[in-house]
């Protein structure tokens, strides 16, 4: 049987869901377990998440994987992660017939430098053999800030101004807008964070203007199916007035 034939209906559905994945180190503490651990179920919960949430036909998602403060933490800790992300990227290439059937774009996004070079060759490869796909876009936020991103989208107008091409009275919010890494994509119009926190940890600050926010106490290895299907009900009964009446 077509496992899409048992999937809920809604009667509305976000175009883009972002996805802040948490809690993974609080998860690995709670077993004793080393942190690493948790990343490694965190990135399991992605798989799962992404695989479902394209079925159930969201156009676009956004999963935060690494910020630019997290170069923070622990080297091992970053070495682990990034270990994951070869991993991954490893995935993505042996499963590229079952990714194109679906259709699916993968995009990186977030600044570049400062990302290892197999990682970073590896992010170009999947981004180039997906970009003629349109039915999920799936985002993946690497060494992302949001506040990183409003500067380089600054930066890239700032040097048309320069060149003479562009003046700076001219400068609209659509054109900020379409040079975010997210350029051309529509805002995102449910933001999910797991883990009990309540902010945005500089996730996606331009485009979350008028997004509706669904949090919950769940760490992200924890989270299922069911959970990301409750913040589509929960969803679906929000009243968006963007700022209309
Ligand atoms: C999210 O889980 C993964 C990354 C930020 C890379 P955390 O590692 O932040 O987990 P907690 O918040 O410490 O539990
Ligand atoms: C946000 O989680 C970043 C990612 C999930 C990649 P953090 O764990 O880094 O956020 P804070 O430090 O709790 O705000
Ligand atoms: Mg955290």
């Amino acid at each position: 049987m077509d496992q899409k034939e048992n999937l809920p209906q809604f009667s509305v559905l976000p175009r883009h869901v972002g996805i802040i994945m948490d809690g993974n180190g609080r998860w690995a503490q709670k077993r004793g377990l080393p942190r690493y651990k948790g990343h490694i179920e965190g990135a399991r919960t992605f798989r799962k998440i992404g695989e479902f949430a394209g079925n159930l036909g969201i156009e676009c998602l956004t999963f935060y994987a690494f910020s630019t403060e997290n170069w923070k933490r622990p080297p091992e800790e970053v070495a682990a992660i990034m270990d994951l992300f070869r991993e991954y990227l490893r995935e993505l290439d042996d499963r590229k017939a079952e990714n194109e059937e679906k259709g699916i774009k993968v995009n990186f996004i977030g600044d570049r430098t400062g990302i290892p070079k197999d990682i970073l060759r590896m992010m170009g490869y999947s981004e180039r053999i997906t970009r003629k796909k349109d039915h999920v876009i799936l985002n993946i936020a690497i060494n992302y800030g949001g506040r990183q991103e409003i500067l380089h989208s600054v930066q890239t107008l700032a040097k048309q101004v320069e060149k003479g091409k562009l003046k700076a009275k001219d400068i609209t919010e659509d054109m900020i807008s379409e040079n975010l890494y997210t350029g051309g994509l529509p805002d995102p119009d449910l933001i999910i964070r797991p883990s009990g926190e309540y902010r945005l940890s500089n996730f996606l600050l331009w485009q979350s203007a008028y997004s509706e926010f669904w949090y919950s106490d769940i760490l992200w290895p924890d989270f299922t199916e069911a959970d990301f299907v409750e913040a589509l009900r929960d969803f679906e009964r929000r009243n968006r007035r963007f700022g209309g009446v």
